[in-house]
């Protein structure tokens, strides 16, 4: 068949909102509670049903559920953490924010998660705990993190951001009380959305009511009972706290977003599994894992990693010809060590970068890109996608 080029430009993604969100969001406007009350505790209660936890806050972003449990943690200056590189920034930002030190670890390449046997020697008596991230929405190899972080008294806290229905171990990602605490991310981007949102799964009752206060300015009590008819008019700050809460315009999206996650992450899954038998073979590509029985991808993103050496252009320059086709990529991400901030930062501190760099990071960092995966693309678009990589490479 003949190449043609898409006739209009096809988004790496788009969120998926359809009438009964719309619905619910008027349903919001139209009640005058528009900010955290009765919808946003009813998506909290669902949310914790479906990852089979007891306690999951639903916050402003992950980062702001990130920057609570550190803060929850009691993190303390000059504290370090280990994580990864290959990640959002926000996972090294709220260390840092925080006073603590992001030590970093290697990723293994086949799957870009954090490599567990590389944290072992990034422990130091600083070491805090472990933050692993579930890059791509493919669970991270907790068994073995939680057994070293056990060993030497460390706790875990699951970056699940991109990872909302992923399973690891035969339970969701995020719901093993063995991480003192997992966060979620409810942005546009991912596999539900709320607008902006997150998610807080926590495992220690004596942390909830804390977490709570620490999410609204420190207050004691949830404000929204304050002006109801039972509720007293008075309000009590017991600690300085931050503005993190879910609004109930965004929780009426995320109640029906989370009734169609599953179908959405079977949609993803098909699609990635097609995208990989399309792909399979290709010179000058590498395509991704698709996960196992006990790493039970959700399919957030399909990140592919190509070979400059073999297909004769960078990355950049195969995501601009892609453009030039009319598909959209993105890049998930840049490793965290190399933006402007972390260059300073690393060189000031080298001890917490491993004496023999970060080989891996920097090598998929360099080469990957996302294809565009959500759960409207159709069949028709994936071919238009892999004709026109062809296409590329061909050229
Ligand atoms: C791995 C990872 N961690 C954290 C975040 C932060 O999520 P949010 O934008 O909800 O703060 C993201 C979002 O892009 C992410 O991909």
């Amino acid at each position: 068949m003949t190449y043609q080029r898409r006739e209009t430009f096809l988004p790496f993604t788009r969120p998926m909102v359809g009438p009964e969100e719309i619905e619910e969001f008027i349903d919001s406007v139209n009640s005058g509670w528009i900010t955290t009350g009765p919808k946003a505790a009813r998506f909290e209660e669902e949310l914790a049903a479906y990852n089979g936890v007891k306690h999951c806050l639903a916050f402003s972003s992950a980062t702001a559920a990130q920057e609570v449990i550190l803060q929850l943690l009691e993190l303390q200056p000059g504290d370090e953490v280990i994580t990864t590189s290959m990640t959002w920034a926000s996972t090294l930002n709220t260390i840092v924010l925080q006073g603590g030190i992001p030590v970093l670890a290697d990723i293994d390449p086949k799957t870009l998660n954090i490599d567990p046997e590389r944290i072992e020697a990034r422990i130091t008596p600083r070491t805090r705990g472990i933050i692993p991230v579930h890059l791509t929405g493919l669970p991270a190899p907790m068994v073995a993190i939680w057994e070293m972080a056990e060993r030497h008294g460390l706790w875990v806290v699951e970056d699940a951001a991109q990872a909302m229905g992923a399973h690891h171990g035969g339970r969701k990602v995020g719901s093993d009380p063995r991480s003192v605490a997992s966060v979620y991310s409810f942005h546009p981007n991912k596999n539900m959305t709320t607008g902006e949102g997150g998610a807080l799964v926590l495992h220690d009752d004596r942390l909830l009511d804390r977490a709570k206060r620490l999410r609204f300015h420190g207050i004691e009590k949830d404000a929204w009972k304050r002006f109801s008819k039972e509720g007293s008019p008075h309000t009590e700050v017991m600690e300085p706290g931050r503005k993190a809460n879910l609004m109930d315009i965004q929780a009426a999206l995320g109640l029906h977003q989370l009734k169609k996650l599953d179908g959405f992450n079977a949609r993803r899954g098909v699609l990635f599994r097609r995208y990989l038998e399309l792909l399979k073979g290709t010179d000058g590509l590498v395509l991704p894992w698709e996960g196992d029985a006990v790493h039970g991808h959700c399919f957030h993103l399909f990140v592919l990693r190509i070979q400059p050496e073999r297909v004769g252009l960078d990355r950049d320059a195969f995501v601009q010809a892609l453009k030039d086709e009319n598909i959209g990529t993105g890049i998930h991400y840049r490793p965290a060590h190399i933006h402007a901030f972390y260059r300073d930062y690393y060189t000031q501190n080298p001890q917490a970068l491993p004496p023999e760099g970060l080989p891996h990071s920097e090598w998929s960092g360099d080469r990957l890109l996302s294809l565009p995966l959500w759960p409207g693309l159709t069949e028709a678009d994936q071919d238009q996608v892999v004709a026109a990589i062809r296409q590329v490479l061909k050229r």
